[in-house]
């Protein structure tokens, strides 16, 4: 089968053909530019690998009224909004609207029919680049873009898990009514851009499993922030003006290359973050109280301390370089759920504020250096039901509160690897670790609240009165060499 590369079709077709049949170049949003800029994808994403490419023509074809697309509501609608893939707003109605599930100013106000406002190819073994660049193209090209032909109309383009390459082009703020972009889990490559600001509508950006590089600029959400500096908080220093800004809600950026350091502080609507997995690293300066912050998953970088979201409710910002004592800010997150720390060089004691929180579910500081004991108060931590802290350099004896929130079905609980009474390191035949820890140890101190015991394997251990059975997966120690298991 012979598959016509429609670029060269173009040029075989007179001005006057185009000017027959009344297109003008000129306009912002036109169907036959759409549907070519489709075909062009086609051909420049190895259309004939596709999985799925019902509908979609290799040649020019010319756009015809006559369509297949027939809707219930309207007029016909072009026939390649029933290509696989495609969703099209008709007149007074728009699929991807219709349930309200995107927020933003564009509705379907399209004023003719067919414009495209979904282009939903994920999983589809596209392959090649997906973005034509305007460098390179012929001049007459860049108005028939992708970018530049259904940026008028576009509100979701989701190209996730398939095998695109190159870079994002310069002027995709041309798709200034989209909402949502996932180009996620591709081999995309190149810098970010240094804002997405352009594109007011978008809400929901995931260009995460690609191999971007660069850095994310203080300027990527846009807006202008009117004051000098905030406090420890994110509260803004008196006087200054609060920021003018982007409203992504989900940005995605995680196991890309990316680097440098972060402040997102004009990102006033960012509700979830992830950039796990880069080389970032450095201090992050607060978010403004008034962030609506809710998820900062930050593992696997170099930052050299928390993200600070008054509302987070999960963070994860294990394999960091966050050093000295539990950060200040911690006791602040009023509304943790959950938070991981695990390898880090953390030092300090457990802040009683964070560890007596009601919101809290599980809690990650593994490998790292805490001191002190756990705190009497866990038993107002009535949601906990994951506490990993082996690794560290804790004292004492297992508070019996901890009874009131961990002695229940599907609890875990790792104190490995400490100093503490029930959990010794020093029962290890470690000489470095040894020494410290018996001296620590106090052997007076009961090695477990009573209703608590071991079994003979370590897990599962059993609570009583409380369990009726025994099924309970814990660790509390290295019992090879305890003394005190009955
Ligand atoms: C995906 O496309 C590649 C060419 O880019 C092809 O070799 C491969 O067979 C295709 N895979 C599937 C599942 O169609
Ligand atoms: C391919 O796309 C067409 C048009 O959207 C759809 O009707 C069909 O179910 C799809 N086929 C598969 C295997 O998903
Ligand atoms: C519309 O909302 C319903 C219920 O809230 C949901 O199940 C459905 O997936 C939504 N549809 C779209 C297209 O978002
Ligand atoms: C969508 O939102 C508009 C205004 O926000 C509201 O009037 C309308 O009832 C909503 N439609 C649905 C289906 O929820
Ligand atoms: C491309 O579009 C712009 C504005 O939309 C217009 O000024 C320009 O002449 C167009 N270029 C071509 C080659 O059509
Ligand atoms: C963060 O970015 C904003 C906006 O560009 C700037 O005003 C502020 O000084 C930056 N903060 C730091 C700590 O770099
Ligand atoms: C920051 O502002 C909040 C009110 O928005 C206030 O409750 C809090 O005490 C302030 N924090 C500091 C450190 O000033
Ligand atoms: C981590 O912090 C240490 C000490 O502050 C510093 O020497 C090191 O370069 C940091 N690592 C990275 C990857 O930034
Ligand atoms: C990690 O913490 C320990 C103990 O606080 C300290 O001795 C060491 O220098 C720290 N390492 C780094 C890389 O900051
Ligand atoms: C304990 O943590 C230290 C760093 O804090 C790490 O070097 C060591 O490998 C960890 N030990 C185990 C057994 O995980
Ligand atoms: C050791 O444990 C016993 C029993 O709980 C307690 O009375 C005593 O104060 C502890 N000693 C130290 C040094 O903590
Ligand atoms: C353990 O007890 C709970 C609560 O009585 C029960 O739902 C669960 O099935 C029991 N599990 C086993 C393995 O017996």
């Amino acid at each position: 089968m012979i598959w016509i590369y429609p670029v060269l079709l173009m040029f075989l077709i007179p001005s006057n053909f185009l000017a027959a049949l009344g297109v003008s170049l000129l306009n912002s949003c036109n169907i036959t530019r759409q549907r070519f800029a489709l075909e062009d994808l086609f051909v420049q994403t190895g259309g004939k690998n596709w999985i799925n490419r019902t509908g979609w023509t290799p040649s020019w074809t010319g756009y015809s009224t006559a369509g297949s697309c027939a809707t219930t509501l309207g007029p016909p609608l072009p026939d390649h909004c029933c290509w696989f893939g495609i969703q099209c707003c008709a007149a007074s109605t728009c699929p991807f609207n219709s349930n309200n599930s995107t927020s933003g100013n564009i509705v379907c106000d399209c004023d003719q029919d067919g414009l495209v406002v979904s282009l939903s190819l994920g999983m589809n073994n596209l392959s090649g680049q997906a973005f034509r660049t305007s460098a390179g193209t012929v001049e007459f090209m860049s108005n028939w873009t992708i970018q530049a032909a259904l940026g008028c109309s576009l509100v979701n383009l989701d190209l996730h898990q398939n095998l695109l390459t190159g870079p994002l082009p310069a002027d995709l703020l041309a798709l200034t009514a989209l909402q949502a972009l996932s180009l996620a889990d591709n081999k995309m490559t190149g810098m970010l851009p240094s804002s997405v600001a352009g594109m007011s509508a978008l809400t929901y950006l995931d260009l995460s499993w690609n191999r971007f590089e660069g850095t994310i600029s203080s300027q990527f959400c846009g807006g202008i922030i009117g004051g000098t500096t905030t406090d420890h908080y994110g509260n803004l220093s008196s006087g200054a003006a609060s920021p003018a800004s982007s409203g992504i809600v989900y940005m995605h950026l995680g196991n890309n290359q990316l680097s440098g350091s972060l402040n997102l502080t004009l990102c006033s609507k960012l509700v979830v973050f992830d950039v796990t997995n880069n080389g970032m690293s450095g201090y992050i300066p607060p978010m403004l109280s008034t962030s609506p912050l809710l998820v900062a998953n930050m593992a696997s970088n170099a930052f050299k301390n928390l993200m600070y979201g008054r509302h987070v409710n999960q963070m994860n910002m294990a394999f960091n370089n966050l050093t000295g004592q539990l950060p200040v800010e911690l006791s602040a997150l009023v509304s943790l759920s959950s938070i991981n720390l695990a390898e880090n060089n953390c030092s300090g004691t457990l802040p009683v504020s964070l560890m007596s929180l009601g919101s809290l579910s599980s809690v990650e500081m593994a490998d790292n250096w805490i001191t002190g004991t756990i705190p009497l108060e866990i038993g107002k931590a009535k949601s906990l039901s994951y506490l990993d802290l082996s690794n560290n350099s804790l004292t004492g004896s297992l508070p019996n509160s901890i009874l009131d929130v961990m002695a229940s079905y599907g609890t875990l609980l790792d104190l490995r690897l400490n100093y503490m009474s029930c959990c010794g390191r020093g029962f290890q035949h470690d000489p470095t670790y040894s020494v410290v820890s018996y001296l620590s140890y106090n052997y007076s101190a009961p090695p477990l609240p009573p209703g608590l015991t071991f079994s003979t394997h370590l897990r599962p251990i059993t609570f009583t009165p409380t369990a009726p059975n025994t099924t309970y997966a814990s660790n509390l120690g290295d019992t090879t060499y305890y003394p005190g298991m009955r």
